[in-house]
């Protein structure tokens, strides 16, 4: 009898009981028929090392990362792609025969797939500029996809300004600090506004910025998503300016690992966002 090792991915993180991405897999899985599974794997730290290092071995073909190892797997990896080295974060990583541990950052790609998917030909090129509030791990990852997809500026504001300074630094000319409290003096001439804050989530205060001088037109994103949009989404919504949530970006994130893992590039369509919201 010959038997062949059941085609086995999943997500590593501590906590791992919130992450959406089993339910978003296994809808895939099933759509497609495959005899795959894909499974949350909570490591404390201390196990993470070892832990990690088993996966391969157990049957693994390769893993998403989410909080708090997308930064700490780089060092485990024996390559890591260009987009993932400049993001500094890696949240998708592929076993290869032979012991090789190929890391990629799928988050600028989500991101610009789920603009693109709400607004059809939309290119940062024509955007002009960018503005951008927050300066964490989701923050960097949209800021390389839009100066990658050719953006004029990108406008950083941040509570704590020292990490927009960071960001500037890393990331290059074509990027200018805006200070938190002046934000909304900043939105003349953005033909996107991005928050990336955890304002908004649940049990967070919502970001208020007044939208009142955007142009129309403006595309408004928030990373944030659930049910219902959030009180920033509304309030643009509320002055007629498209909008776009962040669980476009959730789902098209995921794209590139599971045609990895499974050899089928799977679709981002209604039926997949309403399996994830129930
Ligand atoms: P992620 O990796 O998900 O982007 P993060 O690195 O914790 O998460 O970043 C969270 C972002 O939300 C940061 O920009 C943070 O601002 P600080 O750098 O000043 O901490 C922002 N944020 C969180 N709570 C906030 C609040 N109450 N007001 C304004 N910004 C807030």
């Amino acid at each position: 009898m010959t038997e062949t090792a059941p085609a086995l991915a999943g997500v590593v993180g501590w906590p791992i009981s919130h992450s959406l991405s089993p339910r978003l897999h296994g809808h895939w899985l099933t759509r497609y028929g495959i005899a795959g599974h894909y499974i949350p794997i909570g490591l404390r730290p201390q196990d993470f090392e070892t832990g990690f290092r088993a996966l391969p071995k157990l049957g693994f073909r390769g893993v998403n990362l989410t909080i708090p190892y997308k930064e700490a797997v780089l060092a485990m990896a024996t390559s890591v792609s260009d987009r993932a080295s400049l993001i500094g974060a890696a949240n998708t990583i592929v076993f290869r025969e032979g012991g090789g541990v190929v890391a990629d950052n799928t988050d600028a790609y989500g991101f610009l797939e789920s603009v693109r998917q709400a607004q059809p030909g939309w290119s940062a090129k024509g955007a002009g500029a960018a503005l951008i509030l927050g300066a964490g791990g989701a923050s960097r990852a949209i800021v390389h996809a839009l100066l990658a997809d050719g953006i004029g500026e990108v406008r950083l504001a941040n509570r704590t300004r020292q990490r927009s300074n960071i960001l500037k630094d890393q990331f290059g000319a074509r990027m200018s600090v805006v200070d938190w409290n002046l934000a909304a003096d900043a939105i003349e001439g953005a033909g996107i506004i991005v928050n990336t804050t955890a304002l908004g989530m649940p049990g967070k205060p919502e970001l208020t910025l007044p939208l009142d001088t955007a142009a129309p037109g403006t595309l408004v994103v928030d990373i944030v998503y659930g049910p219902t949009a959030t009180g920033f989404l509304r309030e643009a919504a509320r002055h007629g300016l498209p909008t776009i949530d962040g669980l476009g970006m959730l789902l098209h994130q995921a794209v590139p690992g599971f045609e990895s893992w499974f050899g089928q590039r799977p679709e981002v369509d209604a039926a997949l966002r309403r399996a994830v919201l129930a």
